[in-house]
């Protein structure tokens, strides 16, 4: 057995933005064919795996998924007797990729249970697996597609509001930006879910002492823009006209609930899958509000280029392939 061959992935929150994208990179083959012997995606609800579209081929390139596995538990004992009996090769995970995440409009309580279900994972695994050698905990900002819906994802909620204001105002309409007129004009730094994703699985290959203890920024590239540039080009993609924000401006749960009859028809007709967009148009949580944050913040690139990571990505590049996954997985008109 090769040195690859004996590295096993484990991803808590799979079909979130950044667990979706992690075990898509590691079965990719991201930074090499087999650069991991085995990836296991743990999921809370269980799921239809053909929906995630993962490159996945009969188990052949080492995907194992265990749904039903809830991480809010209070002690690692329970949790270490459902991952042993229900994880095959557990003693030999040697990366854990930490996606899980729980939100709550009670931020204590966020807090206390995002903390919990990171100690009683990282905990349970170095109990159960000697061969443990990295974690790596995500944090913050990213674009990018949850094929289950989500509650923060922009492109998500973009795409789907762009997608069907074009259904209904017909192509080359004008849009005008969804934020307010400071968000239009200041700075920020897109993070799409594969650039994520991939300094990840780049940095937990990296010698200890490169990566040990650190913490990296990434994004799709160091220069940062805003939503004036950025809007046009997203509206594009859908054939509209995007303009800043004016007195029209509505935000996509606004609009869809204006449409409601048509939202409603327009799903049936096409097949598309009415409860994910429902949830991801609605539940826009109070923290992802991109579009209202009334002040720059773009991201500090330095570290990970120090390190090698050198990835960048168009805004073109980055939010079509978002759209086009969105498309692909039945959640655009
Ligand atoms: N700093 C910040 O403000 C911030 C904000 C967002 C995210 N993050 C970090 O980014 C990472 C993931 O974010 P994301 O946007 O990809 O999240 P996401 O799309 O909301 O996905 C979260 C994942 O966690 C799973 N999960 C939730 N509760 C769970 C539980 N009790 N047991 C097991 N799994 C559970 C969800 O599965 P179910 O849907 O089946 O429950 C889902 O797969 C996390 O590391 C998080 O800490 C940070």
């Amino acid at each position: 057995m090769t040195e690859n061959q004996n590295k096993h992935a484990i991803v808590f929150g799979c079909t979130g933005i950044n667990g979706w994208a992690l075990v898509n990179q590691l079965l990719c083959g991201y930074p090499a064919i087999g650069a991991f012997g085995k990836v296991t995606a743990i999921s809370n609800r269980p799921f239809n795996l053909d929906d995630t579209k993962w490159p996945y081929e009969d188990g052949k390139n080492g995907l194992q998924v265990i749904s039903g596995i809830d991480l809010l538990v209070e002690d690692i004992v329970s949790l270490q007797a459902i991952l042993s009996e229900r994880v095959p090769s557990v003693e030999t995970v040697s990366h854990i990729y930490f996606a899980a995440y729980r939100e709550s409009q009670d931020d204590p309580e966020e807090c206390r249970m995002n903390k919990q279900m990171l100690d009683v994972s990282v905990q349970t695994i170095e109990k159960l697996s000697s061969c443990l050698q990295f974690v790596t905990l995500i944090t913050g900002t990213k674009i990018g597609v949850a094929p289950f819906g989500n509650a923060n994802c922009i492109a998500q909620s973009t795409g789907i509001f762009l997608s069907f204001y074009r259904e209904i105002e017909g192509p080359g309409a004008r849009v005008p930006f969804i934020g307010s007129e400071a968000g239009w004009t200041l700075l920020s730094t897109d993070s799409n879910q594969d650039i994520i994703a991939q300094l990840c699985i780049f940095a937990s290959l990296q010698p200890k002492d490169k990566v040990h203890g650190q913490t990296f920024n990434i994004g799709d590239n160091s220069v940062p823009l805003s939503w004036s540039t950025r809007w046009p080009l997203l509206a594009a993609y859908f054939g509209l006209e995007g303009t800043g924000p004016s007195k029209d401006s509505v935000t996509p749960a606004q609009y869809i609930d204006r449409h409601w009859t048509e939202f409603q028809t327009l799903c049936r007709e096409r097949g598309l899958r009415e409860d994910v967009i429902y949830r991801s148009i609605r539940n826009t949580g109070s923290k992802g509000k991109t579009t209202v944050m009334d002040f720059d913040r773009h991201l500090d690139l330095g570290r990970a280029r120090a390190l090698g990571f050198n990835k960048e990505l168009s805004t073109e590049d980055s939010w079509y392939m978002a759209f086009d996954r969105l498309r692909n997985a039945k959640l655009l008109f």
